[in-house]
């Protein structure tokens, strides 16, 4: 698996996904600026990474500050910490990320660290973060493998793999996991339309693997299902509500519907930084609109007629109804997912039907 995101020396290198799989281009940011810009145009994407870059950016730019004392440094990285938080809505791990170097932050300045402790910190934590989410795929991995039966033909919507992660991915991760316990896996993947993560970025990962991928288009899914071609279907998430509501991917939805009618089990694979206990239910979730060339383009080729209006919501909510279970790193949820996500995010695991322990180990 080549790196999607990377600190190096000076600068944040990303794999550039809006080129995959065309070209494998680097894209070496070497300020916070560059490194919003980034994320806002889809050089990187998905949840989890671009928490990680948000982190990595703003330490990046702390790092290059000219300032000599704590109040300008906390000016500054207040106007950072904005710029990350403007690039995209959806994602809850973006301001999860954000929270946590605000958290070490605060902690060195109260501290009384001088402003290069602080800058030290703040890239000792973002360095953390990624590691972290490594650490969490391979554990969402290992649980949800177990969800996988001998043989699974697979369908997954949009990209939640490693270019969507620091790490193996969270849908995927659980993909490869399977795989890697000896399990014939065969996987479906939407296109994904408009930006087509699907047939571009999962694809690409899967094939480079060595994992047997299909492509289809969004339309064909449902009559897959009818036809009996899929077993379960696993997705990833970019904000979880306390009740089991998910945001992804737009088209996600639909799948969902879909596999409840075919009586399909409806994965969702996340970290616990995807779930937003302070967001009730899924109606609260801010759902990114972009760029209506996304719709109206493929590559440099136009395919609506000038005049016709588009729409292009990035995301939709899936009720917590049709999914099935979700797949974190510390335990899988199952409904009512009130009680198990809020059990899972304090420090609990599931130990038996409806029942909680407190989990030890540092994850
Ligand atoms: O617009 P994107 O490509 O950032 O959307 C990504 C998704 O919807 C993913 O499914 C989600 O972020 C989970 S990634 C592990």
């Amino acid at each position: 698996m080549l790196p999607t995101i990377e600190w190096t020396n000076d600068a944040i290198v990303m794999i550039d996904q809006r080129k995959l799989p065309a070209s494998e281009i680097y894209v070496s940011c070497k300020t916070a600026q560059e490194v919003a810009k980034a994320i806002k145009t889809m050089v990187i994407r998905g949840a989890p990474a671009i928490g990680v870059a948000a982190a990595m950016g703003i330490a990046l730019g702390m790092r290059r500050s000219k300032a000599t004392g704590t109040k300008q440094f906390a000016t500054e990285f207040q106007k950072l910490c904005d710029l990350m938080a403007a690039t995209r809505p959806t994602a809850v791990n973006l301001f999860w990320a954000i929270e946590q170097v605000k958290r070490v932050f605060a902690e060195a300045a109260q501290g009384g660290c001088s402003v290069d402790e602080i800058k030290q910190r703040l890239e000792a934590e973002a360095r953390r973060i990624h590691d972290a989410d490594v650490a969490s795929c391979r554990a969402m991995g290992a649980f949800g493998a177990d969800l996988v039966p001998q043989d699974a033909r697979i369908l997954t919507h949009c990209n939640a793999g490693a270019l969507a992660t620091a790490g193996s991915g969270t849908a995927l991760g659980v993909i490869r996991a399977a795989a890697g316990q000896g399990k014939n896996v065969v996987v479906l993947a939407d296109e994904t339309r408009p930006f087509l993560q699907g047939a571009r970025l999962t694809a690409w990962e899967l094939v480079k693997d060595g994992i047997d991928t299909t492509v289809i288009t969004d339309n064909m899914a449902a009559s897959m299902m009818r036809l009996g071609n899929v077993d379960l279907v696993v997705v990833g998430a970019d904000r979880i509500a306390a009740n089991g509501d998910v945001a992804n991917k737009i088209g996600t939805y639909g799948v969902a519907v879909l596999a409840k009618e075919h009586e399909i089990p409806f994965y969702v694979a996340a970290p616990l930084s995807t779930i937003d206990l302070n967001t009730t239910d899924g109606s609260k979730i801010p759902i990114e609109e972009r760029s209506d060339r996304e719709v109206t383009h493929v590559g440099p080729n136009r395919l609506t007629p000038e005049g016709a209006h588009i729409r292009n919501p990035a995301f939709d909510v899936t009720p917590a109804k049709y999914v099935t279970a979700i797949i974190t790193e510390r335990g899988i949820a199952r409904p009512p997912f009130h009680e198990s996500l809020a059990a899972l995010v304090s420090g609990q695991q599931a130990v038996g039907s409806g029942q909680w322990a407190v989990v030890s180990e540092e994850l």
